[in-house]
Protein backbone atom coordinates (compact mmCIF):
# COMPACT_ATOMS: atom_id res chain seq x y z
CA UNK A 1 0.00 0.00 0.00
CA UNK A 2 1.43 3.60 -0.92
CA UNK A 3 1.81 6.18 1.37
CA UNK A 4 -0.65 8.60 -0.71
CA UNK A 5 -3.03 4.86 0.01
CA UNK A 6 -2.51 4.82 3.22
CA UNK A 7 -3.36 8.69 3.63
CA UNK A 8 -6.27 8.03 2.19
CA UNK A 9 -7.93 5.34 4.11
CA UNK A 10 -7.01 7.61 7.17
CA UNK A 11 -8.59 10.56 5.91
CA UNK A 12 -11.84 8.22 5.06
CA UNK A 13 -11.58 7.52 8.99
CA UNK A 14 -11.26 10.85 10.11
CA UNK A 15 -13.88 12.11 8.38
CA UNK A 16 -16.41 9.47 10.21
CA UNK A 17 -16.15 11.45 13.12
CA UNK A 18 -16.42 14.99 14.29
CA UNK A 19 -13.42 16.75 15.83
CA UNK A 20 -14.16 16.67 18.92
CA UNK A 21 -11.73 14.90 22.16
CA UNK A 22 -14.44 12.28 23.04
CA UNK A 23 -13.60 10.91 19.50
CA UNK A 24 -10.36 9.82 20.56
CA UNK A 25 -11.06 6.16 21.01
CA UNK A 26 -13.49 5.23 18.19
CA UNK A 27 -10.98 7.09 16.15
CA UNK A 28 -7.84 4.63 17.52
CA UNK A 29 -10.18 1.55 17.04
CA UNK A 30 -11.31 2.09 13.19
CA UNK A 31 -7.38 3.06 12.73
CA UNK A 32 -6.64 -0.27 14.73
CA UNK A 33 -9.23 -2.26 12.78
CA UNK A 34 -7.89 -1.15 9.33
CA UNK A 35 -3.85 -1.48 9.63
CA UNK A 36 -3.33 -3.62 12.45
CA UNK A 37 -1.56 -1.49 14.48
CA UNK A 38 -1.75 2.33 15.06
CA UNK A 39 1.45 4.30 13.39
CA UNK A 40 2.91 7.41 14.51
CA UNK A 41 1.86 9.35 11.17
CA UNK A 42 -1.36 7.94 12.10
CA UNK A 43 -1.55 9.21 16.10
CA UNK A 44 -0.12 12.33 14.87
CA UNK A 45 -3.47 13.07 12.76
CA UNK A 46 -5.78 11.54 14.98
CA UNK A 47 -4.03 14.32 17.33
CA UNK A 48 -4.57 16.89 14.72
CA UNK A 49 -8.39 15.64 14.39
CA UNK A 50 -9.80 15.73 17.56
CA UNK A 51 -7.87 18.09 19.10
CA UNK A 52 -5.61 16.08 22.07
CA UNK A 53 -2.13 16.57 22.62
CA UNK A 54 -0.06 13.89 21.48
CA UNK A 55 1.06 12.64 24.73
CA UNK A 56 -2.59 12.28 26.05
CA UNK A 57 -3.40 10.15 22.96
CA UNK A 58 0.37 8.02 23.41
CA UNK A 59 -1.52 7.19 26.89
CA UNK A 60 -4.91 6.19 25.22
CA UNK A 61 -3.28 3.72 22.77
CA UNK A 62 -0.80 2.58 25.61
CA UNK A 63 -3.23 1.99 28.51
CA UNK A 64 -5.55 -0.03 26.27
CA UNK A 65 -4.00 -3.77 24.78
CA UNK A 66 -6.34 -3.45 22.14
CA UNK A 67 -3.86 -0.88 20.62
CA UNK A 68 -0.62 -1.89 19.11
CA UNK A 69 1.65 0.95 18.66
CA UNK A 70 4.05 -1.61 16.31
CA UNK A 71 2.95 -3.43 13.35
CA UNK A 72 1.42 -6.52 13.86
CA UNK A 73 1.03 -9.80 11.57
CA UNK A 74 -1.83 -10.52 9.82
CA UNK A 75 -2.45 -13.83 12.19
CA UNK A 76 -2.28 -12.86 16.15
CA UNK A 77 -0.98 -15.89 17.98
CA UNK A 78 -1.48 -15.51 21.85
CA UNK A 79 0.32 -18.82 24.01
CA UNK A 80 -1.11 -18.90 27.36
CA UNK A 81 2.01 -19.11 30.33
CA UNK A 82 -0.09 -19.00 33.82
CA UNK A 83 0.32 -21.30 36.04
CA UNK A 84 -1.61 -24.12 34.40
CA UNK A 85 -0.53 -24.01 31.01
CA UNK A 86 2.77 -23.58 32.23
CA UNK A 87 2.98 -26.92 34.08
CA UNK A 88 1.36 -28.38 30.70
CA UNK A 89 4.07 -27.55 28.49
CA UNK A 90 2.90 -23.69 27.54
CA UNK A 91 6.51 -22.99 27.47
CA UNK A 92 6.99 -25.98 24.62
CA UNK A 93 3.89 -24.31 22.92
CA UNK A 94 6.05 -21.21 22.41
CA UNK A 95 9.44 -22.98 21.45
CA UNK A 96 7.71 -24.67 19.08
CA UNK A 97 6.37 -21.90 17.59
CA UNK A 98 9.21 -20.04 17.60
CA UNK A 99 11.01 -22.54 15.82
CA UNK A 100 8.69 -22.92 13.01
CA UNK A 101 8.13 -19.28 12.09
CA UNK A 102 12.07 -18.72 12.61
CA UNK A 103 10.66 -15.78 15.26
CA UNK A 104 10.83 -14.92 19.20
CA UNK A 105 7.88 -14.63 21.12
CA UNK A 106 6.85 -10.64 21.17
CA UNK A 107 8.09 -10.53 17.58
CA UNK A 108 6.19 -10.13 14.03
CA UNK A 109 7.76 -12.18 11.11
CA UNK A 110 8.97 -9.53 8.64
CA UNK A 111 6.71 -10.84 6.42
CA UNK A 112 3.93 -9.29 8.75
CA UNK A 113 2.00 -12.58 8.58
CA UNK A 114 2.62 -13.71 12.20
CA UNK A 115 2.39 -12.04 15.45
CA UNK A 116 3.40 -14.53 18.35
CA UNK A 117 2.75 -13.76 22.14
CA UNK A 118 2.50 -14.94 25.43
CA UNK A 119 -0.07 -14.47 27.83
CA UNK A 120 -1.28 -14.83 31.34
CA UNK A 121 -4.33 -17.21 32.06
CA UNK A 122 -6.64 -17.24 29.76
CA UNK A 123 -9.71 -18.08 32.15
CA UNK A 124 -10.00 -22.05 31.05
CA UNK A 125 -7.02 -23.70 32.74
CA UNK A 126 -8.69 -27.25 32.88
CA UNK A 127 -8.16 -27.07 29.07
CA UNK A 128 -4.17 -26.19 29.55
CA UNK A 129 -2.15 -25.57 27.89
CA UNK A 130 -4.19 -22.91 25.66
CA UNK A 131 -3.68 -20.64 22.58
CA UNK A 132 -5.66 -18.24 20.58
CA UNK A 133 -5.16 -17.83 17.34
CA UNK A 134 -6.93 -15.08 15.58
CA UNK A 135 -9.56 -15.10 18.41
CA UNK A 136 -9.87 -18.95 18.35
CA UNK A 137 -8.97 -20.70 20.85
CA UNK A 138 -7.30 -24.53 20.82
CA UNK A 139 -7.37 -26.21 23.91
CA UNK A 140 -4.97 -29.22 24.79
CA UNK A 141 -2.95 -27.70 22.18
CA UNK A 142 0.08 -29.73 21.29
CA UNK A 143 2.63 -29.75 18.14
CA UNK A 144 0.66 -31.27 15.73
CA UNK A 145 -1.94 -28.45 16.85
CA UNK A 146 1.06 -25.62 15.09
CA UNK A 147 1.12 -28.03 12.75
CA UNK A 148 -2.59 -27.96 11.54
CA UNK A 149 -3.04 -24.40 12.25
CA UNK A 150 0.51 -23.28 9.74
CA UNK A 151 -0.46 -25.76 7.10
CA UNK A 152 -3.79 -24.24 7.17
CA UNK A 153 -2.12 -20.21 6.84
CA UNK A 154 -0.40 -21.54 3.91
CA UNK A 155 -3.58 -22.99 2.07
CA UNK A 156 -4.93 -19.33 2.43
S1 LIG B 1 -3.28 -20.80 32.97
FE1 LIG B 1 -3.74 -20.95 30.87
S2 LIG B 1 -5.86 -20.73 30.81
FE2 LIG B 1 -5.39 -20.49 32.91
Amino acid sequence: MSREQVTIIIDDILERYPSRPEYLIFLLQDIQSAYNYVSPEALNLVCDHVGVPLTQAYAVATFYKSFSLEPKGEHEIKVCLGTACHLKGGERLIEDWERKLKMKAGETTPDLKFTLDSVNCLGCCALSPVMVVDEEYHAKASSSTINKIIKKFANE
